[in-house]
């Protein structure tokens, strides 16, 4: 049983949304089932059964645990507005990332695990405890989003993956096919796609692993049919596309560690007061509007995780 907490930014979410957001919204969930899914018939079915893999997302519980402080961003926007440079650097990828086969896939569990093994997509998300959570979303560029992810908690994933006492790190990897994904032609970055946490972190109640997006099944754009969701950390940490978990004991250096060791760290954490070397990070804009919020340390999650971090100043936690 979740455990209510009380937040000082916390709103009831029809308060914080305008109204005319907040209607949408509803004949959106409406749409996606969420909202008297018996009243709807034939196109609901038909939906449901496009979905394919990922199904179980459409019916995903809402954990009240996650609200938000702000609107929900605009579906249009979040799924054409997009960093996957295994697409291009460009942000209007979404066209070019509908090539990526999402189904089948195949998930991989390596390292220090009781037994290393390959499930299927549709397999792991059977035995996986899917919900919605409304989460903000800060990328080191400065722009954020606000958005409504279903999937499962990563620690789910990490109690399926049987890792051994001797882990210390889970390292995650995207898809490696440059036929796909031609931004993987570019020889200068170092594919595929790379990621890790400490366990502490993977098993943290935040971290959660998004298989869809406004109860719908997960875009290519956005990462299909799996990809993470660490909320208080920039939007680098969130690899999308998961193919495979490497539990570890050495630190994994991460896709942009690697390009930019100077701007990039392994921690991400959100902080205000730690500027990027190339501009600030006081301030955010909220995807499809000119507003300016003020960002908070660990994009306002402090209450969840600030404790993972404790007498670890000496760490870069906030690069
Ligand atoms: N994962 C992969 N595999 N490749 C990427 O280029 N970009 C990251 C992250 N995950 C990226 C990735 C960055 S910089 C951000 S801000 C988010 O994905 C963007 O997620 P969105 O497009 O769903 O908003």
């Amino acid at each position: 049983m979740p455990i209510r907490r009380r937040h000082g930014w916390e709103l009831p979410e029809s308060a914080a949304t305008p109204e005319h957001v907040f209607l949408n919204r509803r004949s959106l969930l409406k749409a996606a089932g969420f909202v008297g899914l018996a009243s709807i018939a034939g196109p609901m079915a038909a939906m449901a059964q496009d979905a394919g893999t990922g199904t179980g997302t459409a019916s995903a519980p809402r954990n009240p645990e996650f609200t938000l402080d702000r609107p929900l961003t605009d579906e249009q926007l979040v799924t054409t507005y997009n960093n996957f440079y295994e697409f291009g650097s460009q942000k209007n990828i979404w066209r070019q990332a509908q090539n990526l086969k999402v189904s089948p896939w195949t998930v991989r569990f390596d390292g220090l695990v009781e037994q290393e093994r390959e499930v299927g997509f549709d397999e792991l998300l059977k035995a996986m405890p899917v919900e919605e959570r409304l989460y903000r979303h800060r990328c080191v560029e400065a722009w954020a989003m606000a958005v409504p992810w279903s999937g499962f908690p990563l620690r789910s994933l990490v109690e399926f993956a049987r890792p051994l006492g001797s882990a210390k790190y889970l390292r995650m990897e995207t898809f490696l096919d440059p036929d796909q994904a031609r931004g993987q032609r570019q020889f200068w970055y170092p594919w595929p796609y790379v990621e890790g946490l400490t366990m502490a972190e993977a098993t943290n109640e935040l971290a959660f692993i998004a298989t869809g997006l406004y109860g719908k099944p997960m875009p290519p754009q956005n990462g299909a049919p799996l990809r993470l969701a660490v909320p208080w950390k920039y939007g680098f940490k969130s690899v999308k596309s998961l193919a495979r978990f490497t539990f570890t004991e050495e630190r994994p250096v991460s896709f942009w560690e690697t390009v930019g060791p100077g701007e990039y760290g392994f921690w991400a954490n959100v902080n205000p007061d730690v500027p990027h070397p190339r501009w600030s990070q006081a301030q955010e804009r909220m995807l499809g509007t000119d507003e300016m919020l003020a960002t908070r340390i660990y994009n306002g999650y402090g209450e969840w995780v600030a404790g993972l971090y404790a007498g670890m100043e000496g760490e870069a936690l906030f690069m």
